[in-house]
């Protein structure tokens, strides 16, 4: 027998979103996400300054999703928050404060792997898709992460292949950086490709065996292109931004989906989520969808808030956690490198 009428109170803070969410049982009540400004001016996360901006964010955060949620915090049956991986300084504030409120309401504590609870964010109600059946193969695709999952169960998971060096993420905010554009740059990539033609310019694609990936390369790659053509045009990257944001973008999409469809056939399971902040990307959304016809798989992608970092995944594994009765304790500590099948619970 499940309990019912859960409500959890999740905490993210692992990177640079200070993130809280009220959830009753799988319904996520609130999910408010404070993004920090700051780095954008230093062209990528600058950790010191993510610790602080998670100082200054947390309570008025939990605040309000408390009040989004209108829930007393005296209504709450445990606490969840991110343990890792991520950036010590950042995750030791969400860590510090969930371990203090959950000693103060005197109710139980739950750590989460920031990694399972992007591919676990697929069992929150409402999801366009519907629930994933196990076995199911997750893609992981963010700014710190690329991994592709065998998913067994809610806590078992196996990684099949992962990044040899830059993470699907950095491809695209490395990208940007070199035509000029502001951090995160993913999703400029995207907004511009969306209007270019992908077709415009070729860029090679790493020959990496298995299911691993690698990213650097296509950077460098972009580099010489973007010094090789300025030097013959010094307007070439306004002249062309669509077209370059296309291209970069179809040869990461083709990247991906090359790896997937190696990993379906070698698994034989036809079940494809995806989950992690690239997961928003248009590109990859449209080729998975295309794939169901195609190679007659079943996908799923995470509602648009569910997919970059957010505190209602957090949440959702509080909750499976919550009935599996896999509380923390007082002495749990935020651990930067969390692998996320490297230990059982
Ligand atoms: O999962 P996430 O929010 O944080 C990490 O755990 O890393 O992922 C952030 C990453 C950034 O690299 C950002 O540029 C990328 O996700 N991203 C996108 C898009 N939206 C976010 N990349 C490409 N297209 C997008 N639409
Ligand atoms: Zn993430």
């Amino acid at each position: 027998m499940k309990d019912k009428n859960i409500y959890i109170l999740a905490i993210e803070s692992s990177c640079d979103d200070t993130s809280a969410a009220v959830l009753h049982d799988k319904k996520v009540l609130s999910n408010v996400v404070a993004t920090q400004k700051i780095h954008e001016e230093y062209g990528g996360v600058v950790p010191e300054l993510a610790s602080r901006a998670h100082q200054q964010h947390i309570v008025p955060v939990v605040h309000q999703a408390l009040n989004k949620a209108n829930i007393d915090k005296k209504q709450l049956s445990a606490i969840a928050f991110t343990r890792g991986p991520g950036l010590m300084g950042s995750l030791l504030v969400g860590t510090s404060f969930a371990k203090s409120l959950a000693l103060g309401l005197d109710i139980p504590l739950i750590e989460v792997n920031h990694m399972q609870a992007h591919i676990l964010a697929h069992f929150i109600e409402g999801q366009s898709d519907g629930i994933p059946d196990f076995p199911f193969l997750a893609m992981t695709i963010s700014g710190g992460h690329t991994q592709i999952v065998l998913v067994k169960d809610y806590f078992d998971m196996e990684i099949l292949g992962e990044t040899l060096d830059d993470a699907v993420g950095e491809a695209f905010d490395k990208s940007a950086k070199l035509l000029g554009l502001p951090y995160p740059g993913g999703p400029l990539v995207d907004k511009y490709a969306q209007e270019g033609n992908p077709d415009a310019f070729l860029f090679p694609k790493p020959k990496v065996d298995g299911l691993n990936f690698s990213f650097s390369g296509l950077k460098t790659s972009i580099l010489y292109f973007v010094q090789r053509e300025t030097a013959k045009n010094a307007n070439f990257v306004q002249d062309n931004l669509k077209d370059i944001c296309a291209s970069i973008q179809k040869t990461i999409v083709h990247i991906l989906m090359d790896k997937l469809k190696k990993a379906s056939k070698q698994t034989g399971i036809t079940r494809i989520a995806i989950g992690g902040g690239v997961s928003a990307n248009s590109g990859i959304r449209m080729a998975l969808k295309q794939a169901e016809k195609k190679q007659g798989w079943t996908t799923y992608i995470p509602k648009f808030e569910y997919c970059t970092d957010n505190a209602a995944m957090i949440g959702i594994v509080g909750y499976l956690k919550y009935q599996e009765g896999l509380f923390a304790d007082q002495g749990v500590t935020a651990k930067a490198r969390y692998v996320l099948d490297g230990e059982k619970l």
